[in-house]
């Protein structure tokens, strides 16, 4: 196996925000690979393919030297061990957070005592932001400058028009 040090930033990122890129950037000096391995998990019918959702984020971090983005299905940890990375990385916004990520942090740890968890905090502008609400207040019409990168509010606009999301059904 490989010393590199690889880590991986997991989640659903449905879709990235400027919180999410905040701790890329945050982590990225830290490791000599970054892979943001974006969950395939259609059960949680996401409003972006797992397709567009990781090219949306390879979009933004294009000039980030050491980044990579991946889907995975499945056992994070089966993937972190396919490509060879022993730690993983998750933003930690509030307490409300801590329940939640403790309980994935130790559960990852049994099924891998070799993989570590490391947490970051992000910005404190963007300590409240998630992907939930960035889609809520789009489709409800709500202004998300700068907590969104430019890219994504043009693809939610697309789907806004291509599925009329946010249309009384
Ligand atoms: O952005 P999210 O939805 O909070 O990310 C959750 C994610 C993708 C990190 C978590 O659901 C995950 O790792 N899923 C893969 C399946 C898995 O390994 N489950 C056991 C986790 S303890």
């Amino acid at each position: 196996m490989s010393n590199k040090r690889i880590a991986v930033y997991p989640g659903s990122f449905d879709p990235i925000h400027n919180g999410h890129l905040d701790i890329v950037e945050r982590c990225l000096p830290i490791f000599d690979e970054l892979v943001v391995g974006v969950l395939g998990n259609e059960a949680k019918r996401p409003v972006f393919s797992v397709a567009e959702r990781v090219e949306m984020i390879r979009e933004e971090v294009a000039g980030l030297s050491g980044c990579k983005v991946e889907s995975f299905s499945g056992l994070l940890v089966d993937f972190m061990e396919e490509i060879g990375a022993r730690t993983i990385i998750r933003g930690l916004r509030a307490i409300s957070d801590f329940e939640y990520e403790f309980q994935m942090a130790l559960m990852n740890r049994r099924l891998n005592p070799d993989i570590e968890t490391v947490f970051f905090a992000p910005r404190e502008e963007y300590s409240y932001l998630s992907s939930r609400l960035v889609k809520e207040v789009y489709f409800l019409g709500g202004n998300l400058e700068g907590l969104v990168p430019g890219r994504v509010l043009a693809r939610l606009a697309e789907v806004k028009d291509e599925r009329k999301v946010g249309e009384a059904e």
